[in-house]
């Protein structure tokens, strides 16, 4: 059975009338699925990173709207799209920078504002239909990107892109899933530091496939890159801008720095709900800043602490340090020359 027709792990699932979303802070050690029956339950779930990576929290966000809906619609003339629209709202501030939200909440809101006597089954069919595009996104963006690489001995990825950050398959772990089937890759995976995704989800979740991979310290990038171990870096993205620059988990700058300086190329794999078309650049991407306690030891954390911690969670690495952008719709070589605009035109 080939890789693509296996089922890898599933972050959501919906179940008729309930989300169940895999709790990923407890990975590796436990599989635990929670179920939500309505949007609060998903923000939290959203905001607390039970579910996370950017093509993820857009479905989540969408299924949070259809369960919205589901609970508040009573009949035409009740005022059910008030409650459903504050939702939305509530679903927006679960987390800022993944723009794949935003995205997912305007195209429900674009089938909330078509009247529809049965407005559940319309928002549905659109949550799932966001869900299956994202997975197809996927595999497709896995043979465009294996193409490019052909011929690697070893990669690198950052953070977790796989099956856990999307519908499934992934975006970054996409490329590496396909290109694995083709031939021998070595890949390495980097622990990803403060969360640990790299640790936690992706070489998990790369073993449960049977690829082996090889965890490094987030310390030990340009050590490797050093050694010529490396042809590319792939990551995933949250927010890609018009002119290509892109967002992604903290650390990606770094190893795009790096790659520059050892010759080792540097791929961005993510769908077209990725793109934030109207952003001109990276430099007003929104840059979400987390708890200091996820970074601070428990004994820092005190009143009165002399010590404390800045907690970035992602940074935006240049267009001019980005040899590919690979998306569904096409592939963008050199994005610093003209942007990801023609991707808009197809
Ligand atoms: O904070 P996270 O775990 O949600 O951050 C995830 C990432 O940065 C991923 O690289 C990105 O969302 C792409 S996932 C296909």
């Amino acid at each position: 059975m080939t890789l693509q027709n296996k089922l890898t792990v599933q972050a959501l699932e919906w179940t008729g009338r309930s989300l169940k979303v895999l709790d990923q802070r407890q990975l590796p050690d436990r599989c635990v699925y929670d179920e939500y029956s309505d949007a609060a339950g998903v923000t939290e779930a959203i905001a607390s990173m039970r579910v996370r990576g950017a093509p993820a929290i857009g479905i989540a966000a969408a299924y949070g709207v259809a369960l919205s809906v589901n609970q508040h619609y009573a009949g035409v003339s009740d005022g059910w799209r008030q409650k459903v629209l504050a939702d939305i709202e509530l679903l927006a501030k679960s987390r800022p920078t993944a723009v794949n939200l935003f995205w997912a909440l305007d195209t429900m809101k674009a089938v909330l504002a078509q009247q529809s006597d049965q407005p559940f089954d319309a928002v549905l069919a659109c949550a799932k239909k966001i869900h299956a595009d994202d997975i197809a996104a996927n595999h497709t963006m896995g043979e465009l990107g294996a193409d490019i690489i052909a011929g690697a001995k070893g990669v690198l990825t950052h953070c977790n892109t796989g099956s856990l950050a999307t519908g499934g398959y992934g975006t970054a772990l996409g490329v590496i899933r396909s290109a694995y089937q083709r031939g021998p890759l070595k890949v390495y995976a980097g622990e990803t530091r403060p969360w640990l995704q790299g640790v936690r989800l992706t070489v998990w979740e790369l073993a449960e496939d049977g690829i082996p991979v090889t965890l490094i310290a987030d310390s030990a990038a340009a050590w490797l890159m050093k050694s010529g171990a490396i042809d590319w870096i792939i990551v995933g993205a949250d927010r890609i801008a018009a002119n290509g620059d892109t967002a992604n988990k903290i650390g990606t700058y770094s190893l795009a720095v790096l790659a520059k300086q050892h010759g080792v190329k540097f791929m961005v794999v993510a769908p077209t709900t990725t793109i934030d078309w109207d952003m001109a650049d990276g430099g007003q991407i929104e840059i979400e800043q987390r708890n200091p306690n996820e970074l601070l030891p428990a004994c820092y954390s005190k009143d009165g602490s002399l010590v404390s911690a800045w907690n970035p969670v992602f940074d935006v690495t240049p267009a001019e340090l980005i040899s590919a952008i690979v998306t569904e719709r096409g592939v963008v070589l050199n994005p610093l020359e003209q942007g990801v605009g023609s991707l808009k035109m197809l």
